[in-house]
């Protein structure tokens, strides 16, 4: 069977930089194995430079390339500016931000701190803000920029425990709207991803422990849960000169679950 990222040519990103925040677990390690794999430099961030050196390791052996790693928290704009200057050093440029780093957790709102909401703001919202804020200045001399923000379809409708990841990624919608249109003019496209629930990742052993997960996989209509290669290949598809006249858009992959009722198939 063919995997979701075979229809791309080898080398089909040769010659571009990407710097990929959260690039050290799930998703938004998928995404950088792709780029790497069709010839991207790609740099991976992450909270943690063990973790992170691990990731980095394990990728250059997948994909042949060498990974640049650098630890810092998306939520000190300090921090994921020397990121940035890091891989443009590294790397001589910045053409990708894939601002994907997040943090979750099932809360009732009742229950939730306020620090445990602004925690979350802070990591998804503010460090997707801040990132490509930082990114900015390297991405306008790349003329053929994109920012690439991964969101969820969660506030699409009211989604039960999830007051402060739905908001978080709400405003990851507006920011990728927002700079679509600010920063078009300076040959920087800003797209999303809204992924539904992806198998074998943090998000989904957090959101759907246990017997959830089952009975969360039979309310999507596809009947199961993403593969992270399907959003990789989507990842892919938004950086390439297929999608050069696409911005401001947020691509939902999720097998139909968001247009499905109920959207969760969550009790609580
Ligand atoms: C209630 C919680 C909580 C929980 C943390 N908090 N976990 N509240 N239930 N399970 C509260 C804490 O009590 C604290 O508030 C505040 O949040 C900060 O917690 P810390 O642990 O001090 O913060 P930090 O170390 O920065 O941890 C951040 C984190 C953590 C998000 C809270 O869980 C984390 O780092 N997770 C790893 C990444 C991750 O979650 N990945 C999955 C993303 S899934 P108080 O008031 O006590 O000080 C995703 C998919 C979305 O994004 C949609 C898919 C469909």
């Amino acid at each position: 069977m063919l995997s979701p990222l075979d229809v791309f040519r080898d080398n089909a990103l040769a010659g571009h930089v990407a710097l990929v925040t959260g690039g050290g677990t799930g998703i938004c390690r998928g995404i950088a194995a792709a780029y790497a794999r069709l010839g991207a430099e790609v740099c991976i961030v992450s909270r943690k430079q063990d973790v992170l050196d691990a990731s980095a390791k394990e990728l250059s052996a997948e994909t042949g390339r060498e990974i640049l790693a650098v630890a810092a928290d998306v939520r000190n704009p300090d921090a994921i500016a020397a990121a940035i200057k890091a891989t443009v050093d590294r790397f001589g440029k910045l053409d990708t931000l894939v601002n994907g780093a997040a943090g979750n957790f099932l809360a009732p709102a009742a229950a939730l701190s306020p620090n445990g909401f602004r925690t979350v703001i802070d990591i998804d919202l503010n460090g997707t803000f801040f990132a490509a804020r930082a990114a900015f200045e390297h991405l306008q001399k790349s003329r053929d920029a994109l920012i690439l923000n991964i969101s969820a379809t969660l506030h699409y409708h009211g989604t039960p425990l999830q007051v402060h990841a739905s908001a978080a990624k709400a405003g990851i919608d507006a920011v990728t709207k927002n700079l679509a249109v600010e920063w078009g003019q300076f040959g920087i496209r800003v797209c999303g991803i809204a992924p539904g629930p992806i198998a074998e990742t943090e998000g989904m052993k957090r959101l759907a422990p246990g017997d959830m997960s089952t009975k969360m996989a039979a309310s999507i209509p596809a009947g199961r849960f993403g593969a992270i290669d399907e959003i990789a290949a989507a990842a892919v598809f938004l950086r390439s000169p297929a999608a050069a006249y696409v911005t401001g858009h947020v691509l939902v992959v999720d097998g139909g679950q968001c247009i499905a009722t109920p959207p969760l198939g969550m009790s609580f």
